[in-house]
């Protein structure tokens, strides 16, 4: 049985101050909740990542990055390594979202260097996988995730490969209000398992947690949990509210 897994992605919003205050109305509201049941994640950004930390402490609440880099420290203006998000308490972070594919410019390559980085360097790992609306329209949706998924996992051995989230987000549904139907959503990670059990075992794909994210909301999450290969979401919008993010994780354990 996989635990469910609910994350929430804030991307580049909110302030000191609200994101406090959000996780605050969060731990507060997920009192009513039997949060055993449920593995629970908040990726802030970067310089909110400690005063998230120290708010969420006697939480059920982890805290991860949106992202960092593959070396271990050096020369690196700009960038954040997993030695320096797990001193500030980080447990989890996000490789490869769509946002950096396709807004920084990510390679496959560059994305497979941090999977591999964050395991190492003691973190877990989340990949994220999904084809762009062009993609899914010329029927391609199937080569383009497996390639994202097989180049992202490249040379980790099954031991390893253990610590990996996988998350399927179809890039025309994130942030649109467009969700993948719950049988869309499911057909793409159903083809994700069968492709972990080739790559692996069997054993490997029945215990590898796959979130579903775009366009999650109160609303919808119910439907989507009940396909069998759903594990959970990664929220983007409906996460920067203490209420809505809390309806989906109730949604996870009904
Ligand atoms: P939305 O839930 O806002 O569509 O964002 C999804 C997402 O990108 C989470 O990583």
């Amino acid at each position: 049985m996989r635990k469910p897994f609910v994350a929430g992605n804030w991307k580049m919003n909110l302030n000191k101050l609200d994101s406090i205050e959000l996780i605050e109305g969060l731990s507060q509201g997920l009192k009513d909740i039997d949060t055993e049941k449920v593995d629970i994640a908040v990726y802030p950004p970067f310089v909110y990542i400690d005063s998230v930390v120290n708010t969420a402490k006697s939480s059920p609440i982890a805290v991860g990055a949106q992202d960092f880099y593959f070396e271990s420290n050096g020369a690196f203006t700009g960038e954040i390594s997993t030695d320096m998000l797990k001193d500030v308490g980080c447990i989890h972070a996000l490789c490869g979202h769509s946002e950096r594919r396709h807004v920084l410019g990510e390679s496959d390559e560059l994305i497979n260097k941090k999977v591999t980085a964050a395991i190492l360097g003691g973190l877990l790992p989340t990949l994220c996988v999904g084809e762009l609306l062009e993609e899914r329209q010329a029927e391609k949706t199937e080569d383009i995730v497996i390639n994202q998924v097989k180049k992202g996992l490249e040379g980790l051995a099954k031991e390893k490969v253990s610590a990996v989230t996988l998350a399927y987000e179809p890039v025309w549904a994130i942030g649109t209000g467009l969700t993948a139907t719950p049988q869309q959503a499911q057909d793409v990670h159903a083809m994700i398992r069968k492709l972990i059990a080739e790559l692996y075992d069997q054993q490997t794909a029945d215990q590898m947690r796959i979130q579903y994210g775009g366009s999650v909301k109160p609303n919808n999450a119910e439907e989507l949990f009940g396909k069998p290969d759903i594990d959970g979401f990664l929220v983007g919008g409906a996460s920067l509210k203490a209420e809505d993010f809390k309806a989906i994780i109730a949604a996870v354990i009904k």
